[in-house]
């Protein structure tokens, strides 16, 4: 295996690539916050079997955090981040300080319209404009090329590709499939904050996601109806606090009056299982009754519209 280049420096970061790119070679870059799972290790594959180099990035950043968020206790494992990396086909890993990323403080910001005002963007204000900064200043820095996000953080990824688009990055976001548990818990770096306990109640967020699925293919196409569904199940659960359970159009994340036959629908959860807040989404296509009552998991692979 090659050499894994380490990097903290902003200019090396950009110099590294920018040789890359020289020399004829196409640029992968994962950007994430480290704690790497699973997950992570999927998008990297990805970016490995995609492009001739792979560089992960790992900053926890604090403008995505709010008062009173986890940041000072997110995990921090850069040794072991690095080490599954390389494993997995990352040529480079840049993990820069603070002082890094932010050598005057912040006062410029990116905010992205519309998206960032519901579900996530709703219970934490201010998240999105942490993450549209942070990404917008790693695309600047890592110049053309492609970049890996997991559909588990849907919203995320549609702000994204919005932000990559009107600010006109030579950037291709790459949405991945959600990793799982054998149970169905989607891989986050937050499952370590969970006891015992409420890692085995975490698999209800899955289920509530399929039985979404399944009032779907029943015939169900009422937002609000589907919206309830998903909650009631949600509320019935031990250690469970629901925040929300929401069937929205999988391009504008908005509820329309109701779904057609072929819409995409994304349903997503958040719940608190005792400090920790899961996120996790599904994409369904709203079957055509004259044809089937099995509604197609949308393939999130492409995830062209997200
Ligand atoms: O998904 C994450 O890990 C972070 O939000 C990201 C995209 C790396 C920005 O800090």
């Amino acid at each position: 295996m090659p050499q894994l280049q380490q990097l903290t420096a902003v200019p090396a970061f950009s110099a590294a690539l920018e040789a890359h790119r020289a020399a004829g070679r196409t640029v992968g870059l994962v950007p994430t916050m480290g704690a790497l799972h699973a997950g992570h290790a999927s998008l990297v594959r990805r970016a490995a079997a995609e492009c001739d180099v792979v560089a992960v990035t790992i900053f926890v950043n604090p403008l995505q955090f709010g008062p009173g968020e986890d940041f000072g206790r997110y995990p921090r494992s850069l040794a072991a981040d690095t080490a599954l990396a390389g494993e997995a086909g990352a040529g480079l890993v840049f993990a820069p300080g603070v002082e890094d990323m932010y050598p005057q403080g912040v006062v410029t910001s990116v905010h992205v319209d519309g998206l960032t005002d519901v579900l996530e963007g709703a219970s934490r204000p201010g998240h999105f404009d942490g993450v549209a900064t942070v990404v917008a200043k790693l695309f600047a820095m890592a110049g053309r090329c492609r970049a890996y996000f997991g559909v588990k953080d849907y919203q995320q990824l549609a702000v994204i590709r919005r932000m990559a688009a009107d600010l006109s990055f030579p950037v291709d976001i790459v949405g991945c499939p959600t990793v799982r548990e054998p149970d169905g818990l989607a891989l986050s770096s937050r499952n370590a904050y969970l006891s015992p306990a409420d890692r085995r109640a975490a698999a209800v967020l899955y289920r509530a996601l399929e039985l979404g699925a399944s009032v779907i293919g029943a015939g169900e196409l009422v937002p609000p109806v589907l919206s309830a569904a998903m909650s009631a199940f949600l509320a019935d659960q031990p250690r469970v606090d629901v925040d929300y359970a929401v069937a929205v159009d999988a391009a504008h994340l908005v509820a329309p009056a109701a779904f057609d036959p072929g819409d995409e629908v994304r349903l997503l959860v958040a719940a608190w299982l005792g400090a920790t807040r899961l996120i996790d989404n599904l994409g369904v296509v709203v079957p055509d009754p004259a044809r089937t009552t099995t509604p197609s998991r949308k393939a999130d692979a492409s995830c062209a519209g997200a």
